[in-house]
């Protein structure tokens, strides 16, 4: 069994990422940019976005983050949207989800400009993914990607089971995989004998948020593993999807939690942000 280390890839793309920012700046005096909606006080969405910050500090990008309280209107935040949009330094904006429920989601996704949706989620790159047209991909799903392309795993014409339907990671995760000429399946909550799915599989992507939802006797051996989750366990560790002690004894790969995708999710929103800021260095110039 071999590890899919994110941690390191990621590392080694933020230094990429560092240097091409430093060529921008000295090229055309920009420095990428990216502004950050957060709503609310849910501890999870606040360290993410405090990573993500973080990560765009190293480097060398300009970000800000709109923090806003769990009772702001719909309006005051497309307000905020617009002004985003209409700002020449900000070259990408993301909305941390979940929104509270008194807002339209849809709707604020869908006024961010699609040339600095780095998240991918306007329905505009959605379709540009589906079509596999260049565009801007959610950042959990490409990261899978690299890190596959990294261990030189190729999903051309291999069964992949992808397992959760949402549209920020199981659907443009599947859309990804098919544009790579994988046969691809996507599995739900209401999924009859998952089991019978991947046992199937060569390679199983697994992000809904369940602890040991994918367990040994489940798969077939060296099985590639992808573990999407992140789950807090009754000990207080970050564990994934898949019983990893028992998984990592079959499979030929698997992605650790920590350390697997979620550093691969940073690297790729800084990975858009940057290809958000070129596009636009690229028109100022023009
Ligand atoms: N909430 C959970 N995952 C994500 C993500 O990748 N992007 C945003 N904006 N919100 C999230």
């Amino acid at each position: 069994m071999q590890l899919l280390d994110g941690k390191k890839l990621s590392k080694k793309i933020e230094l990429e990422i560092t240097k091409e920012v430093k060529e921008l700046k000295d090229t055309c005096g920009c420095t990428p940019g990216l502004a950050v909606v957060l709503v609310g006080q849910d501890p999870a969405s606040a360290a993410y976005v405090n990573m993500k910050k973080k990560a765009c500090d190293r480097v060398g990008f300009y970000s800000i983050t709109h923090d806003m309280p769990e009772t702001i209107s719909q309006e005051a935040i497309e307000k905020t949207i617009e002004m985003m949009n209409d700002n020449p330094n900000v070259d990408g904006i993301l909305i941390q989800l979940p929104l509270p429920s008194q807002i339209d989601t849809t709707k604020i996704l869908e006024l961010v400009a699609p040339e600095k949706d780095v998240d991918g989620f306007h329905p505009y790159n959605v379709g540009r993914l589906t079509t596999g047209l260049d565009g801007f991909v959610p950042c959990t799903p490409l990261g899978v990607m690299k890190l596959l392309k990294e261990y030189d795993i190729d999903v051309k014409g291999k069964n992949c089971v992808v397992v959760g339907a949402s549209n920020i990671v199981g659907k443009p995760m599947a859309a990804l995989l098919l544009n790579a000429d994988a046969t691809v399946e996507i599995c739900h909550i209401f999924t009859d004998d998952l089991k019978k799915h991947t046992l199937a599989a060569d390679i199983v992507l697994v992000g809904v948020g369940v602890i040991n939802l994918i367990k040994e006797d489940m798969l077939k051996d060296d099985v590639i593993i992808i573990d999407i989750g992140i789950n807090r366990a009754e000990n207080g560790k970050l564990v994934g999807d898949v019983d990893f002690a028992n998984v990592s004894q079959k499979c030929s790969y698997i992605t650790p939690v920590p350390g697997g995708v979620g550093p691969m999710t940073i690297a790729m929103l800084l990975k858009n942000t940057l290809k958000a800021a070129k596009i636009n260095a690229k028109e100022r110039q023009l």
